[in-house]
């Protein structure tokens, strides 16, 4: 047990249908520099991923490559556990829906929802997109070239019809609608609760939630021949991860109802309409926040496995390192608008804030440090107005990127990290430190004392986007408490550390040739 403050994020489990590429990395990522930053300001973090494993879909995927699909699924979840180690997401767990306690938990679930007489028994006749794992109405089909009907997603609809078990759905029209309208941002961004306030409003018809016509999924408890629809299957991962269904587990105690549930725009209806009429239907607590993020494209184009122009984020890391790319991804684009992945923008984007920016202005300072300061943090002599001015901004700073961060505005929370580096650069340009090595050393000794402590906690903020790289320089400055309680001007650099010779922490990039990828 802990007295720290509890906090659980989430994000989507992955279709094992699928080799990972950049949008499942960027969902992930961005939970990661949630819950890095949550346990560096002090919380007691359960950071939730995983793999979501049943369906027809995947059981089709599974025929196609001939391999029973539970081996399928071990291969391709395999994969998206590389993916997290190469991106070093800090994941608590990493759940697999195949697993035995998912399979009790969403069992208990049904029961639960049965015995309070919302599930009921009857046959759906209607439209199933495989693909999107969803049913359509008539009315939001269009027809392809072809005369192929289509989903709003654009994926392929088929005809189905069997006997299944429906959830009342209707019933929650009005309690969901004033859970949007509670004031509490159930849905992040405000634009995407519009959408989801809309969708309710048009009417909700009573969902689907068996299938008879094959048979990859959890089987419908005490009823034959069914297994449940991959979607309640799959979002009760989040309560099954901390233990439902027994709620006495300490983690279960501890962390729900969830903080905040990650998703892509194009997953929000069924966390932010679904996901909690069954868990008001259960009369369990219902999660504080879903942010439904935007997509990625590729040089302005879709990404598809078709248009093969999906990006690998292993070979992006292979070029460019780890860093950059976890940076890149959530610099680039406001966080929950769509955004356009380019090469340029790419090289563009990370030199001029990584290694012009904050690389620079901490080497120039460190190798200074070393070379004029006895490779020691110098003592300083008293601050002047400008000193006191840019330490106390630096010592202020946490306070702005928290009001961002609590919000999921990653891109201006490490826009005001970034100003703030440069806002070190004007300094050092104008103090001139350089210049008073030979006229006046003690001032000198100060001007680098203030920017080692500039860089100091600069680091230490960084540190949820880029640990690899926050570490670093924290190595060099021989920093050995990093959480953000360390921030500020109760805990200045000590003058007289030894620090190490200055290392450059990023590289700068070429420019793509021009017509080049
Ligand atoms: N299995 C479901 C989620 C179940 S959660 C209880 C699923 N899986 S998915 O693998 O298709 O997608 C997972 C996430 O990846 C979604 O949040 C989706 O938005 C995200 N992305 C997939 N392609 C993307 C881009 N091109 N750009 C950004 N994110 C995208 O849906």
């Amino acid at each position: 047990m802990t007295d720290k403050p509890a906090y659980y994020i989430t994000t989507p489990i992955y279709y094992v249908n699928d080799v990972p590429h950049i949008g499942h990395a960027y969902t992930t990522l961005a939970c990661d520099v949630m819950a890095r930053f949550k346990r560096l300001d002090g919380y007691d973090v359960m950071f939730l991923t995983g793999t979501d494993e049943h369906g027809q879909k995947i059981e089709r995927s599974a025929a196609d490559a001939g391999v029973p699909p539970l081996e399928f699924c071990d291969k391709v979840s395999a994969r998206f556990q590389e993916l997290a180690d190469a991106m070093n997401y800090s994941h608590n767990q990493f759940i697999r829906t195949t697993e035995e306690r998912h399979k009790k938990a969403v069992q208990h679930l049904w029961k639960v929802l049965e015995d309070k007489g919302f599930i009921y028994q009857d046959n759906y006749a209607g439209w199933y997109s495989v693909r999107d794992e969803a049913f359509y109405a008539e009315k939001e089909l269009t027809e392809g070239e072809d005369g192929q009907k289509l989903a709003p997603t654009g994926a392929p609809v088929e005809w189905v019809e069997e006997p299944s078990f429906f959830f009342k759905l209707s019933a929650f029209e009005e309690q969901l609608l004033a859970l949007y309208d509670n004031g509490q941002e159930f849905v992040m961004p405000k634009s995407r609760l519009n959408e989801v306030r809309s969708f309710v409003k048009g009417g909700l018809e009573d969902l689907s939630i068996s299938r008879s016509s094959f048979t990859w999924g959890v089987p419908v408890p005490e009823h034959e021949g069914h297994v449940m629809y991959v979607w309640i299957d799959a979002l009760t991962n989040y309560l099954t991860a901390i233990g439902y269904p027994d709620v006495d587990a300490a983690d279960y105690q501890a962390f729900w109802p969830a903080d905040l549930h990650m998703v892509g725009k194009d997953i929000l209806r069924f966390h932010a309409v679904y996901w909690p009429a069954f868990l008001m239907a259960a009369d369990l607590p219902l999660p504080k926040r879903v942010f439904a993020h935007g997509w990625w494209t590729n040089e302005g184009q879709k990404i598809s496995k078709s248009l093969g122009n999906v990006i690998d984020p292993f070979e992006l890391m292979e070029s460019y390192g780890l860093d950059p790319v976890r940076f890149f991804l959530l610099r680039e684009v406001p966080f929950g608008n769509d955004g356009d992945f380019s090469r340029k923008a790419f090289v563009l984007t990370c030199n001029a804030n990584l290694a012009k920016g904050l690389g620079n202005l901490a080497q120039r300072t460190l190798s200074m440090v070393f070379k004029n300061c006895e490779a020691q943090i110098p003592v300083p002599s008293e601050f002047t107005n400008e000193d006191k001015e840019i330490l106390s901004t630096t010592d202020n700073l946490i306070q702005i990127v928290r009001a961002h961060m609590d919000q999921q505005e990653f891109h201006s929370a490490l826009e005001a990290i970034f100003a703030h580096a440069a806002a070190g650069d004007k300094y050092i340009s104008v103090q001139e430190p350089w210049k008073l090595k030979k006229t006046d050393p003690e001032r000198m000794n100060t001007v680098l004392y203030v920017l080692s402590d500039v860089i100091r906690q600069l680091a230490i903020l960084i540190q949820p986007i880029m640990p690899e790289s926050g570490a670093k320089f924290l190595d060099m400055l021989k920093i050995e408490d990093r959480s953000f309680a360390e921030l500020g001007a109760d805990h200045r650099l000590a003058p007289g550390t030894p620090i190490d010779k200055p290392e450059g922490v990023f590289p700068q990039f070429e420019l793509p040739e021009e017509g080049a990828e």
